[in-house]
């Protein structure tokens, strides 16, 4: 496996594996890999000849007050790990590289960026929306793998890809939980031990809503109330949004029916730590 940290390299790898042939997927991550990447790494490598793991902290995607500076990074562990689940490449570039010091082109998208994260975090569907758009340009993948994790970015991809003709397949991948029901992430390294236990009421509430729709209930309110009423029994806990949306437009329901995302963000002390589940509900 090789690790490359420039366009050019990546094109000039990406352009002999055309040349054989060879498919080639994309997992584009921002590093501090754990077993919920591995799992999308799993999927590339049974879908593709040649996988690339892009491994780049997107500083665009980041409002003036989130975590870049602190957001965990571990090349050596996450080059480890993508060889061992037998990506062939990852793309490491520098800012510099992704960005020139005169950059103004973005990608912006309406609608599904407003509501669920795009509340608090403004800009932060823009620089998901501007990386993306540029690794699939670099690396032009057949597919590339996202995880439901991020239910949010899931569906504002697929419309980028749809609304934007991009030539590829995206691949959502299942939530990797930790034994306890924590949906694995980065962030999660935040945590103190007291968090760390606390941090479980995510899970904990969305399955309490999850009991009620397997029971029939169709009322999004009932259901929230359920969801808050967990959480607020928490005390390390504070909520900034419980929502049940429908998962392509990502709008507000107030009767469940087809394809339902219900998403909650919580913070666990100054963590913030998100959590969902979809249905899909005949009516
Ligand atoms: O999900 C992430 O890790 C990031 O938002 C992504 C898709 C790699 C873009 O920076």
């Amino acid at each position: 496996m090789n690790i490359v940290s420039t366009v050019k390299e990546v094109r000039e790898q990406v352009k002999e594996w055309r040349a054989q042939g060879l498919s080639v997927g994309l997992v584009p991550t921002m590093g501090y890999l754990h077993e919920g990447h591995k799992s999308l790494i799993d999927k590339a490598v049974e879908q593709n000849d040649r996988v690339v793991v892009s491994v780049f902290v997107n500083p665009i995607q980041f409002g003036p007050t989130e975590d870049l500076a602190t957001y965990p990074r571990d090349l050596d562990r996450d080059a480890a790990l993508c060889e061992s689940a037998g990506a062939d490449l990852i793309f490491h570039p520098e800012n510099e590289e992704m960005y020139f010091e005169d950059f103004c082109t973005y990608v912006d998208m309406e609608h599904l960026t407003k509501g669920l994260c795009g509340k608090t975090r403004p800009t932060h569907f823009r620089g998901v929306c501007t990386v993306v758009s540029k690794l699939f340009h670099i690396v032009q993948p057949d597919r590339a793998y996202f995880g439901q994790k991020d239910a949010q970015q899931l569906a504002v991809v697929r419309r980028m890809v749809r609304d934007l003709n991009f030539d590829l397949e995206i691949v959502g991948c299942p939530i990797v939980r930790e034994e306890d029901g924590l949906a694995k992430s980065s962030r999660n390294t935040y945590l103190s031990e007291e968090e760390r236990k606390a941090a479980v009421v995510l899970s904990r509430s969305l399955a309490k809503g999850k009991e009620l729709i397997e029971s029939g209930e169709l009322d999004a309110e009932t259901i929230k109330k359920a969801i808050r009423e967990v959480i607020d029994a928490e005390p390390l806990a504070k909520i900034d949004y419980v929502e049940v949306v429908n998962f392509d437009t990502i709008e507000a329901i107030d009767t469940l029916d087809g394809i339902v995302l219900t998403a909650i963000a919580v913070y666990i002390g100054k963590t913030r730590l998100i959590d969902n589940f979809i249905m899909t509900i005949q009516s």
